[in-house]
C-alpha cells in the first residue's frame, strides 16, 4: 500500500524515514530537514557518505535529537543527476528499490519516503518512478510458506507514505497513482509466474480475465475447447492433446473510442512446458512453470488499462492458455495440424509449442478484431538467452514505427529491447516437404525462425513480437527486481498504451 502524506517528515512516527541525496560534488546538502542535514554533514566529514549512487547510511535518532519522531532514518545516495531522462527514471527506481530492500531487512512495517528536489525529472515522473521502485522492491512470494515468522527474508513493508518534499502536490499525486497501478500489476505478474503448474492453470487465466471484466466493466470472452474445435484452432488443440486440463483462450476487450485505433495484445499462456513427446531434460524443468509470462504480462497490463480507461485507443487482449504435456493422446513429431484460417503445419518438435498456440490466437484475433497494430509476447525460445542473455528482450517486427514506439516504451520502463531481423532467408528455414510450413527452422537463428513462424499469421498488419524467455526470469539484477520472475513487459505495455501515437504506415 502506498499513500501520499502531507505530514511533516520530522513528525512521522513510523519505523523508517528515508531521504534521497544527490551527489553534487559540493559539501552542501539539499535536504529540507535540519536534523537530517546536520547528521549528513557529520557523515560527510568522516568521508562515509558523499551521495554516491547506492550509498546508504542508517541512523537511530535519540530523544534529544529534535525533528525526528521516526524510529530510524535512512539516507540513500542517488549519484550524479543523469543526462538522459530514462536514466534519471531508472536512477530513482533503483534508489527506491534499495530503500525497500533495506526496509525489508530491518523488518520495517511503515516507511516514509521524502521526494528529493533536483532530480532531472518532472514532479509527476519522479513520484511515478519512486512509487514503482518502492512497490516492486517490496515484492515477496511466501504464499506457500506455512511459517514465515522467523523468516527475515520474507519481511515486507506494509505501508509506504510518500512525502512530496515541497514539490507540486497534485502532480506528485498523479505520478504516484500511475506508478502504483503499474507496479502492483508487475507484482501480480510475478505472483502468477511464481505459482507452480498446479497453482496457475488455464482455467485460472480464464477466471482472472472474468474477474478483471466484472470489476471494471470491460468485456471478457472465453473460448473453450468445443469453441476451438468449431473454429478450427488446430494449434492450441494440438498442443493441448497431451494434457488432462482443457485449454482456454481468454479475450479481454477495452473500448476507449468508437473510431480510433485498436491495439491487439497476445500473450503466451503456457502454464507448464514439459516439451511434450519431445521431452525436455529433467534438470531445471521445474522452471518451465514460467512459460506463461507473456500471458501474465498481457492480462496484468489489461487490469491497469481497464482501471485507467484511456481515451482514443481500443485494446483487445488474447491469451491462449494450455499445458504442454505428453499424455497418451499427445501430439507426435511428424503430426500435421491445421491452424485457424487453414494453414497446415508439420510438427517436427513438440517442444516448439508456443508458436503453435500463438499462431491460432494471432490469426483469429486479426480476422475478428481487425487491429491496427499487434504486439505479442512470449517466452518463446532458449535461443534468445544465447543471443541477448537475461538483459534484453528480443524484438522482431515488420514495422519500423511500431519498433520505435516499443523501444522507447522499454527504455522508459528500464526494460530494454533489442531488435533482430526477419526476412525471406529465415522464412525459408521453416518450409516443409509435406505441409505449408514446419514448426522448427533447423540449425541457427532459433529466435528468428520462431518469429518467422508467427509472421505467417499476421499478414500485412503492423506487428511486433517480444521474445521474453531471457527477461521474464532472472532479469538483470536490480534493487527492485528479485531473482526469479521479473514481471517483465507489464510496464512496457503500459508505457506503449499511455503514450500511444497513431502508427505511421511503413
Ligand atoms: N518455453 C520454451 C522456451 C524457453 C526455453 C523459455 C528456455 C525459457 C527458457 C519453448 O517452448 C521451447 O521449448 N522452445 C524450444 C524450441 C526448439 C525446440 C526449436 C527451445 O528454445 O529450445
Ligand atoms: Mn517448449
Ligand atoms: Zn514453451
Amino acid at each position: 500500500m502506498i499513500k501520499l502524506s502531507a505530514k511533516d517528515p520530522g513528525s512521522f512516527g513510523g519505523d523508517l524515514l528515508v531521504y534521497f541525496i544527490p551527489e553534487t560534488g559540493k559539501k552542501t546538502v539539499s535536504c529540507s530537514n535540519a536534523a537530517v542535514r546536520s547528521s549528513i554533514k557529520q557523515a560527510w566529514k568522516s568521508g562515509d557518505f558523499t551521495g554516491k549512487k547506492g550509498q546508504t547510511f542508517l541512523s537511530y535518532p535519540v530523544a534529544s535529537n529534535k525533528g525526528f519522531a521516526a524510529g530510524r532514518v535512512l539516507v540513500i545516495g542517488l549519484g550524479k543527476t543523469e543526462e538522459n531522462e530514462d536514466d534519471c527514471r531508472e536512477q530513482i527506481r533503483m534508489a527506491a528499490g534499495t530503500a525497500a530492500s533495506k526496509a525489508g531487512g530491518l523488518k520495517v512495517k511503515t516507511l516514509m519516503a521524502v521526494l528529493p528536489e533536483k532530480t532531472g525529472l518532472a514532479d509527476a515522473d519522479l513520484a511515478e518512478c519512486m512509487s514503482e521502485g518502492l512497490i516492486l522492491g517490496n515484492y515477496r512470494f511466501d504464499k506457500y510458506k506455512t511459517n514465515t515468522k522467523d523468516d527475515d527474508k520474507n519481511s515486507r513493508v506494509e505501508c509506504f507514505f510518500l512525502h512530496d518534499g515541497g514539490l507540486n502536490h497534485g502532480k506528485v499525486r498523479r505520478g504516484m497513482k500511475l506508478g502504483k497501478l503499474a507496479a502492483e500489476a508487475g507484482c501480480l505478474a510475478r505472483d502468477m509466474a511464481n505459482e507452480p503448474g498446479n497453482g496457475w492453470t488455464p482455467a485460472q487465466f480464464a477466471e482472472f480475465g472474468k474477474k478483471i471484466a466484472s470489476r471494471s466493466g470491460i468485456k471478457c470472452r472465453i473460448i473453450d475447447k468445443p469453441g476451438m474445435k468449431k473454429l478450427g484452432m488446430g494449434g492450441i488443440l494440438g498442443v493441448n492433446q497431451g494434457s488432462a486440463l482443457p485449454p482456454k483462450l481468454v479475450i479481454l476487450k477495452y473500448q476507449g473510442t468508437k473510431k480510433g485505433p485498436t491495439l491487439m495484445l497476445v500473450g503466451k499462456g503456457l502454464t507448464f512446458d514439459s516439451g511434450g513427446i519431445s521431452l525436455k531434460p529433467a534438470a531445471g524443468m521445474e522452471d518451465m512453470k514460467y512459460d506463461m509470462c507473456g500471458g501474465a504480462a498481457v492480462i496484468c497490463a489489461m487490469q491497469v488499462i481497464a482501471a485507467e480507461k484511456p481515451k482514443g485507443i481500443n485494446v483487445v487482449a488474447l491469451v491462449p492458455a494450455t499445458e504442454n504435456l505428453s499424455g497418451a493422446a499427445a501430439i507426435k513429431p511428424g503430426d500435421i495440424i491445421t491452424h485457424f484460417g487453414g494453414k497446415t503445419s508439420e510438427v517436427i518438435n513438440t517442444d516448439a509449442e508456443g508458436r503453435l498456440i500463438l499462431a491460432d490466437a494471432l490469426a483469429y484475433g486479426i480476422k475478428t478484431y481487425k487491429p491496427d497494430a499487434v504486439v505479442d509476447l512470449a517466452t518463446l525460445t532458449g535461443a534468445v538467452i544465447v543471443g541477448l542473455g537475461h538483459h534484453r528482450t528480443g524484438l522482431l517486427s515488420n514495422n519500423d514505427s511500431l519498433v520505435k514506439q516499443i523501444v522507447a516504451a522499454g527504455d522508459r520502463a528500464g526494460e530494454p529491447l533489442w531488435r533482430l531481423p526477419l526476412g525471406p532467408e529465415y522464412s525459408k528455414q521453416i518450409e516443409s516437404k509435406v505441409a505449408d510450413i514446419r514448426n522448427i527452422g533447423g540449425k541457427g537463428a532459433g529466435t528468428i525462425t520462431a518469429a518467422a513462424y508467427l509472421q505467417e499469421f499476421v499478414g500485412d498488419t503492423p506487428w511486433a513480437h517480444l521474445d521474453i524467455a531471457g527477461t521474464a526470469w532472472n532479469f538483470t539484477k536490480k534493487s527492485y527486481v528479485p531473482k526469479g520472475p521479473s514481471g517483465i513487459a507489464v510496464r512496457i505495455l503500459l508505457n506503449l498504451v499511455r503514450n500511444w501515437e497513431l502508427l505511421k504506415k511503413s
